[in-house]
């Protein structure tokens, strides 16, 4: 998978992807993440990337042209699955839409900022519209972060233990039952008897009786 992200401030986004996980998905060559400066292709001395709205109102405008610039200049060089924008406007990311844009290659994150970007930018390029959750950000990179981590963890060999992505909370449109490690008692709290038992088909059921039980309570909206 490869991620090119467009933004004013690639340097909020670096430690994203200089850690852990994600950082070593890249290691292994299993994702590619690059990060595109706006300002390089920013207008004039000033290297201008925003102005003020036609018709009045609060908030700058990111430009069309530099924009289009940037992704007219990406899309020369390969074929894109999405060109994706982040904004609160976008349709609300969940599992089901990771799982399906993690099957695809190539994309183009562009991080909004200020006001948001001209309207022409969308009919141009823009294939999909995301909102990480209903509210607002200083701008599109740490949302940017977060799809990117939704989409990188799920590719094939980036999780240790394979299964992990697949017992995710809302991979099967439940929450994640309790879990629990050493030691089996501490401050008088015990671990349910049953993890202890070794009988592994009581155990599964029991861990999805909880993580039913968990759902109805927490989140009814997502039991199907
Ligand atoms: N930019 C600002 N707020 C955002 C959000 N909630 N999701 C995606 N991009 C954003």
């Amino acid at each position: 998978m490869r991620i090119d992200i467009i933004s004013v401030l690639p340097e909020l986004m670096e430690s994203a992807f200089n850690t852990s996980i994600l950082k070593r998905a890249i290691d292994k060559g299993l994702a590619e993440v690059h990060f595109h400066h706006l300002r390089n292709y920013g207008l004039g001395k000033h290297r201008q990337v925003d102005d003020e709205p036609y018709g009045g109102g609060a908030g700058m405008v990111m430009l069309v042209e530099p924009l289009d610039n940037c992704i007219s200049e990406l899309k020369s060089q390969r074929t894109y699955d999405e060109v994706i924008y982040l904004t609160p406007d976008g349709e609300t990311l969940n599992q089901k839409m990771a799982n399906t844009l993690s099957l695809k290659n190539n994309f183009i994150f562009l991080c909004g900022h200020y006001k948001g970007i001209d309207q022409r930018v969308r009919e141009l390029h823009i294939t999909k519209e995301i909102s990480i959750g209903d509210y607002v950000l200083t701008g599109g990179e740490l949302a940017a972060c977060v799809l990117a981590d939704a989409l990188i963890r799920l590719l094939p060999g980036v999780l240790n233990d394979e299964q992990s992505a697949l017992t995710d909370s809302f991979q099967d449109d439940l929450l994640s039952p309790p879990i629990y490690t050493r030691p089996s008692t501490y401050k008088g709290l015990q671990v349910p008897e049953i993890l202890l038992s070794g009988n592994s088909k009581k155990i599964e059921e029991w861990l999805h009786e909880e993580a039913l039980k968990i759902t109805k309570e927490k989140r009814p909206d997502i039991l199907k």
